[in-house]
C-alpha cells in the first residue's frame, strides 16, 4: 500500500523542525550574548573534532533563501527555536532589539510564504550569564525563564500562535547535568535532580504565562521518548527496563499530568523532594494543548549490577548487530507506534504531535546531487507506523521531520547529517536530497 498525505486527514499538520544553535551561526553578531553551548564548544575534546556552532548553516544570514527553499518544497509548518541570549544577552534585563528584529523578519517572511511558525522557546542554549548563577540548578530559573517567555510572547504573539515550551527536558538535564557530555558539562545526581525539578517547574510556569498573555495560543512541550524492551525475559532485565522507561519516557510527562514523579519505579527520584517546596506538586501540572513526541529509535535494557543508582544499562544497537543510522541508533520504525500508544493511554492526555523524527545516514554529494534512499525508506516506514496508531484511535495530529538542513549535531559536531537538505559547510551551498524531493511530492 502506498500511503498518501490524504490518508491522515485534512487537519493533520506536516512540517519540519530546526533549533537555533544548530543552524543560526552568527554566534556573537548584533549584540547576541554567549550561551552555554558557545562556551562548551570552546573546551577541548568535548565535541567531535572540536567542531563549533559559531557559523553552523549561517541561517542568520541565509534565512531568506532557506525559507524560500522550504516553500518550494511545499512545507507549510516550520518549527524553530529562539536563542534566549540573542533576545536577552545577559539572560535577564536588557533586551537586544537586533535579536528581536531577526525573529520578526523570520516570522514575517514565513507568513508571507504561507508557512506557519511554531516557536520552541528553549532548545538547550541557556544564556551563559545564567549558568554562572547555577543555570537549571538554581530555582530562580523559573522566574528568569518566565520573564524571557513574556518578552517573546509580547513581541511575537500577534503573529505566532503555536508555542513549544521546552525541547526534551530529559535530554538536556541528563546530558548536561548528569553525564556532562552536553553543555554546561556538569555531572552528578544532585546537579541532575535539581535541574529536573526546576525544568519541570519552568515548563508549567512558561505555559501558564503564554496562556495568560495570549488566550487563543496553542501551547505544548516536547519529550524525547523511546520504546523500551528488556534484553531477556529474566526478572532482573524486566525490572531494569521498567526503570529505564520511567527515566527516559515518564520523568517529565507524569508530573505535568498531575501524577507526580515516577518514584515507584526509580526510588532515587525520591531525592527530588529536597528541591521541592510546598505546593510545587500542583505547580508542575498544566493542561497543555498538545504534547510533542520526539522519537528516533528503541532501546533494549538489561540489568547491570555495577551501574550506580539504576542497576540498568542499554544494550547498544552495535552489540546487537542490527541495522543502524549514523548515530548508531537502531533503525526500528515500530518504536514510534508503541510510543504513540503508550502516551495516548494516559487518561487526561491532550492530542499528540510528532514534533521530531528523522534519521542520519552517511550522505554523499555526487554530481551536485545527494541520493539518500535509506532516509526515504525510513520516513515512509515511520509514517506507516504513525498511520497504524492513528487508525487504532491514537489522537495524533501532526508530524515534523527532524530536520530541514544538515546541521551541528551537538556533541557529534557536523558528522551526522539529518537534513532533507544537504549543506556544504565549506561554501554554505544547499542541495535538496532525494528525501527532500520525496517529502515535497508527498506534501503536494
Ligand atoms: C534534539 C535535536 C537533535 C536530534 C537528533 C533531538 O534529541 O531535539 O536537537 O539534533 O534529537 O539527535
Amino acid at each position: 500500500m502506498i500511503l498518501t498525505k490524504d490518508a491522515f486527514g485534512e487537519d493533520f499538520i506536516w512540517g519540519v523542525s530546526t533549533a537555533a544553535y544548530q543552524i543560526e551561526g552568527a554566534h556573537n553578531s548584533h549584540g547576541k550574548g554567549p550561551s552555554i553551548w558557545d562556551v562548551f564548544v570552546e573546551k577541548k575534546n568535548k565535541i567531535f573534532q572540536n567542531h563549533t556552532g559559531d557559523i553552523a548553516c549561517d541561517f542568520y544570514n541565509h534565512y531568506i533563501h532557506d525559507l524560500e527553499l522550504m516553500h518550494s518544497l511545499n512545507i507549510l509548518n516550520y518549527r524553530f527555536s529562539i536563542s534566549w541570549s540573542r533576545i536577552l544577552p545577559d539572560g535577564t534585563g536588557k533586551v537586544n532589539q537586533l535579536g528581536i528584529d531577526f525573529y520578526n523578519r523570520l516570522i514575517d517572511l514565513s507568513l508571507e510564504l504561507e508557512i506557519t511558525p511554531w516557536i520552541t522557546l528553549y532548545h538547550w542554549d541557556l544564556p551563559h550569564a545564567l549558568e554562572k548563577k547555577g543555570g537549571w540548578r538554581n530555582r530562580d530559573i523559573k522566574e528568569w525563564f518566565g520573564d524571557y517567555v513574556t518578552i517573546c510572547v509580547k513581541h511575537f504573539g500577534n503573529r505566532v500562535k503555536n508555542w513549544i515550551v521546552l525541547n526534551e527536558p530529559t535530554v538536556f538535564t541528563a546530558a548536561g547535568y548528569f553525564f556532562g557530555i552536553h553543555a554546561p558539562g556538569k555531572k552528578g545526581l544532585g546537579n541532575f535532580l535539581s535541574a529536573v525539578h526546576h525544568a519541570s517547574l519552568a515548563q508549567a510556569h512558561g505555559a501558564r504565562i503564554i496562556k495568560s498573555i495570549q488566550n487563543d495560543s496553542v501551547v505544548g512541550t516536547t519529550f524525547s521518548c523511546s520504546h523500551i524492551e528488556p534484553f531477556t525475559n529474566r526478572d532482573k532485565d524486566i525490572v531494569a527496563a521498567k526503570k529505564a522507561d520511567a527515566l527516559f519516557n515518564r520523568l517529565f510527562i507524569e508530573p505535568l499530568l498531575g501524577l507526580g514523579y515516577p518514584t515507584d519505579d526509580v526510588k532515587i527520584l525520591n531525592r527530588i523532594e529536597k528541591y521541592m517546596q510546598q505546593n510545587d506538586e500542583n505547580e508542575l501540572k498544566f493542561n497543555m494543548d498538545f504534547i510533542g513526541i520526539q522519537n528516533y529509535t528503541r532501546e533494549i535494557i538489561r540489568h547491570a549490577t555495577f551501574v550506580p543508582f539504576l542497576r540498568a544499562k542499554i544494550v547498544s544497537a552495535e552489540k546487537r548487530k542490527v541495522e543502524m543510522t549514523a548515530m548508531k541508533w537502531e533503525v526500528y520504525p515500530e518504536s514510534i507506534y508503541h510510543i504513540l500508544k503508550k502516551f495516548n493511554a494516559y487518561s487526561n492526555i491532550p492530542p499528540l504531535i510528532i514534533t521530531e523524527n528523522g534519521a542520519a545516514f552517511p550522505d554523499r554529494l555526487e554530481n551536485n546531487q545527494v541520493d539518500d534512499p535509506k532516509r526515504v525508506q525510513y520516513l515512509q516506514d515511520i509514517l506507516k507506523q504513525v498511520f497504524r496508531a492513528k487508525q487504532e484511535g491514537v489522537n495524533v495530529n501532526g508530524y515534523f521531520v527532524w530536520t530541514f538542513l544538515d546541521n551541528f549535531e551537538w556533541a557529534e559536531g557536523y558528522h551526522p547529517r539529518f537534513g532533507l537538505v544537504y549543506v556544504d559547510f565549506q561554501n554554505q551551498q544547499r542541495i535538496v536530497k532525494s528525501s527532500g524531493h520525496w517529502y515535497a511530492d508527498f506534501l503536494k
